[in-house]
């Protein structure tokens, strides 16, 4: 008998726990159409009051899985891995950690997501290489995959649709803080890949979804339960983001300095954590992994991705097109740089046009901050405290009254 949906809505309402063949029911409904947005906006507001067990979380999540398309990969074939970013501020690890994997023999099939609020996203970093194709279809993934062990693509209409709606409903219904949604939300995205091994690098600080290291680690610990409880090996590394990670954020400064790491020039935090995740998915040490970095190996593979996904490999040989705008943030005094808030830049990246207000706004690949100085690096009066590429002279001055940058 098909569950009676009130009825649900109301057990989850009062505190009780669903069972799996609900959650599915649910699920499965809502993602036909059968369920409509009010009473599923009903229900996760429920879950954001009262929660859901770890059981009720997994079906949740393999709920959502089954709602689309599912890997599924040849027999004998390499082990799956990949990373998941809870997202931060000039992050552009995945454009480095994807190729270097592959190098190792693994295969690396990688759904990636757009900049989500103040956090940019991989699909829009590499959109701004001339002619990279994120739209590959099940089938173009599988015949990539096989030949060069890596993709990097969107999330198709097939894939996770239950997610993709369900999404959009939290997004204006206040409900997207809620750990249970998040967790089945990342991991049925994560399962759909069918991995065999995957690293979360779960960001806490000023420029994070997640502000303390405490509510970083329950979600970590969260996610790692429901990719385990799913045959997936899970680990995780928890990462501050107070700062952005490397000198560059926006999107086509960010492909930049992602290929200045493949080339083995890049700064130190970000190749750092690129060495970090990847040594916990793969079987190689953290100085074979540095090497591929520095003989071009990994760089290598990430020409044989752009060329595979009909980007334009010559651009990226040469600095990216310039904005119209490119002026320096000088600092007020001779010191020490005290901080310089990821939040902050964050935000003035996305008002500078590198991110969206709105899902359906679009984005300027080439503005952005660049040069930006770290804390604890000595800096001069009068020296940039970072580099400002704006569409116009006045964005540049809105993009630099947004800047906090304590110098001490
Ligand atoms: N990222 C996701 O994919 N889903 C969430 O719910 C939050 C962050």
């Amino acid at each position: 008998m098909p569950v009676h949906i009130p009825t649900l809505i109301e057990k989850k309402r009062d505190g009780g726990s669903l069972e799996p063949s609900e959650i599915a029911e649910l699920v499965a409904g809502y993602s036909r159409g059968g369920v409509p947005d009010y009473q599923m906006a009903a229900f996760a507001m429920a879950v954001f009051f009262r929660g859901m067990s770890d059981v009720e979380t997994s079906a949740m999540t393999a709920s959502m899985r089954d709602s689309g398309h599912v890997f599924r990969w040849p027999g004998g074939s390499p082990p799956k891995v990949d990373k998941h970013s809870t997202g931060g501020i000039g992050d552009k690890v995945s454009l480095i950690l994807a190729p270097l994997l592959a190098c190792d023999g693994l295969w690396v099939p990688m759904v990636s997501g757009r900049g989500l609020g103040i956090t940019g996203g991989t699909l829009d970093k590499l959109e701004s290489i001339p002619g990279f194709n994120v739209r590959l279809d099940a089938s173009a993934c599988l015949r990539q995959i096989e030949k060069i062990g890596v993709f990097m693509a969107g999330q198709t209409d097939g894939f996770c649709p239950a997610d993709r709606k369900l999404y959009a409903l939290r997004d204006v219904t206040a409900t997207v803080p809620s750990r249970p949604l998040i967790i089945a939300s990342i991991m049925s995205k994560k399962l759909a890949e069918s991995l065999d091994r995957l690293v979360l690098d779960v960001k806490f600080g000023a420029g994070a979804f997640m502000k303390s290291r405490d509510d970083a680690a329950l979600l970590a610990a969260g996610l790692a339960a429901v990719g385990e409880a799913n045959g997936v090996r899970t680990s995780c590394v928890l990462t501050p983001m107070d700062e952005p990670l490397g000198r560059a954020v926006g999107n086509a400064l960010e492909v930049r300095e992602a290929v200045e790491s493949l080339q083995g020039r890049g700064p130190d935090d970000l190749v750092a954590l690129t060495l970090d995740l990847a040594c916990a998915v793969s079987n190689s040490p953290r100085d074979v992994h540095a090497r591929r970095l520095a003989d071009g190996s990994a760089w290598r593979k990430f020409l044989e991705i752009v060329e595979a996904q009909g980007g334009d490999a010559r651009t990226l040989e040469r600095p990216p097109a310039a904005a119209p705008v490119v002026v320096t943030l000088p600092s007020p005094r001779d010191g020490v740089v005290k901080s310089l808030d990821a939040g902050a830049i964050g935000v003035a990246a996305v008002r500078l046009g590198a991110g969206r207000n709105t899902a359906a706004d679009s984005i300027n690949p080439s503005v952005g901050f660049s040069e930006i100085k770290k804390s604890g690096e000595r800096i001069a009066k009068g020296e940039p405290i970072l580099v400002i590429h704006a569409a116009s002279e006045a964005d540049a001055a809105a993009a630099a009254r947004r800047v906090r940058c304590e110098v001490g």
